[in-house]
């Protein structure tokens, strides 16, 4: 069935994401209304900075300073959110829906944290929400977790999912730089932004997690229970003697479901990988996320997270989508959450001392006999098994050295006691450096 008249689309937003929604919808406008069946067009666009966005999208297309203006055109039905944040972003998300339009929305942070009380007004309004762009950018991951892999029971999630971290660490790595010195450069190149808080504490690639999380388990999206570790605190020593183990750091968004405990895991934080993994060698900006179904195994998705185009290329394949499947009963639609609105389950999101995981740690020591011995003895009182020992060789006088360990898994809590016990020892002579490692085999 094909329509004459395109679907008209109003747009709210247009910075870097907008205007390159906008160029692609135009240059693919033929190959978009052959695959949607209907032409999709951005007849409407609410910005403050009314001059720069006409003159983004031309004569043809009408501009407004007032997002409500948009919501109330009877004409428009979808709108697209590419303010951001949780504010007036959210009264226009929460106001579209009640007007009955559909929704496209980029906002991470918006749907870690309401994405429960969006998705049931949406349900109850019998609209769609798309939101493909707010996770990974131009990789269809939600496409991949809700549609492609629906026939899995997923057992865990591993993803570099903030560039701006991948860029930090990779430039690390490769010119054995410490993080700040590393961020002012990030900062004068534009890979991160002017206020970089919630790309480097983790919070982000936390907000993305959180949707991931709740799409491939079926539960309300949970931000506030996610544990969130940026990399600020991490040197460049710890990715030097990482590397001699045969591991590259990267800060991971991790998601499991433990079934011994029926909980799930969910987790922002540096973490070691196996140099081996494909995973480790995502280098600069680029994102990927690794999935583990109970009858795929291990898949992996790679691409670009950020940036005009690449995030456009997610915004379309919603309206595409939405286009598509407007006029059917909204019972047959895919179910925002991947999980039909009324089996989400409660399944509770482990503390993080209930994690289990291995480590690696650095421990400064006084170069004295029986260190090590005492060191080991309160791992193995713990019940912890060590994986591998490095100790770098002092130098002529030195009279301290670095011990390296690496465990096997263990749960959080009883290293965090063993941690304590060994911070206590007078011949540790520095703060622990402790960071999880991951196998992702
Ligand atoms: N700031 C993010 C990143 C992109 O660095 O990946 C948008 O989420």
């Amino acid at each position: 069935m094909t329509f004459m008249n395109p679907i008209q689309v109003g747009l709210l937003g247009i910075g870097t994401v907008g205007s390159g929604t906008f160029k692609v919808l135009t240059r693919n406008q033929a190959e978009i209304r052959r695959r949607a069946g209907r032409g999709i067009a951005i007849t409407m666009v609410a910005d403050l900075d009314t001059a720069r966005a006409q003159a983004l999208v031309g004569p043809g297309v009408t501009v407004v300073a007032d997002g409500f203006d948009v919501i109330n055109n009877p004409d428009i039905d979808i709108v697209i959110e590419l303010i951001g944040g949780y504010g007036i972003a959210k009264t226009l998300v929460m106001a579209a829906i009640a007007a009955g339009k559909h929704v496209v929305t980029a906002n991470k942070a918006l749907l870690a944290v309401h994405g429960t009380e969006i998705f049931a007004a949406a349900s109850a309004k019998g609209v769609m929400v798309g939101f493909e762009a707010a996770v990974a950018g131009g990789i269809p991951i939600i496409k991949a977790l809700r549609e492609g892999l629906t026939a899995n029971r997923i057992e865990w999630i591993a993803g570099i999912i903030n560039g701006t971290t991948n860029f930090i660490l990779s430039e690390m790595r490769d010119k054995g730089l410490d993080f700040g010195v590393v961020l002012k450069e990030a900062q004068r190149l534009g890979y991160a932004e002017t206020d970089p808080t919630f790309d480097i504490e983790g919070i982000d690639a936390a907000h993305k997690a959180t949707i991931m999380s709740a799409i491939a388990f079926g539960t309300p999206v949970q931000f506030d229970k996610a544990h969130v570790e940026g990399i600020t605190q991490l040197q460049a020593t710890d990715i030097r003697y990482a590397e001699q183990l045969g591991y590259r750091i990267k800060l991971l968004g991790i998601t499991k479901h433990r079934a011994d405990v029926d909980g799930i895991e969910l987790r922002v934080h540096p973490t070691l990988v196996p140099a081996k993994r494909l995973i480790a060698n995502v280098e600069g900006a680029m994102n990927a996320v690794v999935v583990h179904g109970d009858a795929v195994g291990t898949t992996l998705y790679y691409g670009k997270g950020a940036g005009a185009e690449p995030t456009a290329s997610a915004v379309v394949a919603d309206l595409v989508d939405i286009t598509r499947l407007h006029t059917a009963d909204p019972d047959h639609r895919v179910p925002h959450l991947a999980f039909q609105a009324g089996s989400l389950a409660d399944t509770r999101v482990l503390p993080i001392n209930e994690v289990i995981t291995s480590f690696y740690l650095r421990l400064q020591v006084a170069d004295q006999t029986g260190v090590l011995s005492k060191i080991t003895t309160i791992l193995a009182e713990s019940d912890i098994s060590i994986d591998a020992v490095l100790q770098r060789e002092s130098a002529e006088g030195e009279k301290q050295t670095d011990l390296i360990i690496l465990t096997h898994d263990t749960v959080e809590g009883r290293m965090r006691a063993a941690l304590s016990q060994m911070q206590a020892l007078p011949t540790v002579l520095a703060p622990i450096v402790n960071i999880r490692k991951e196998e992702l085999n």
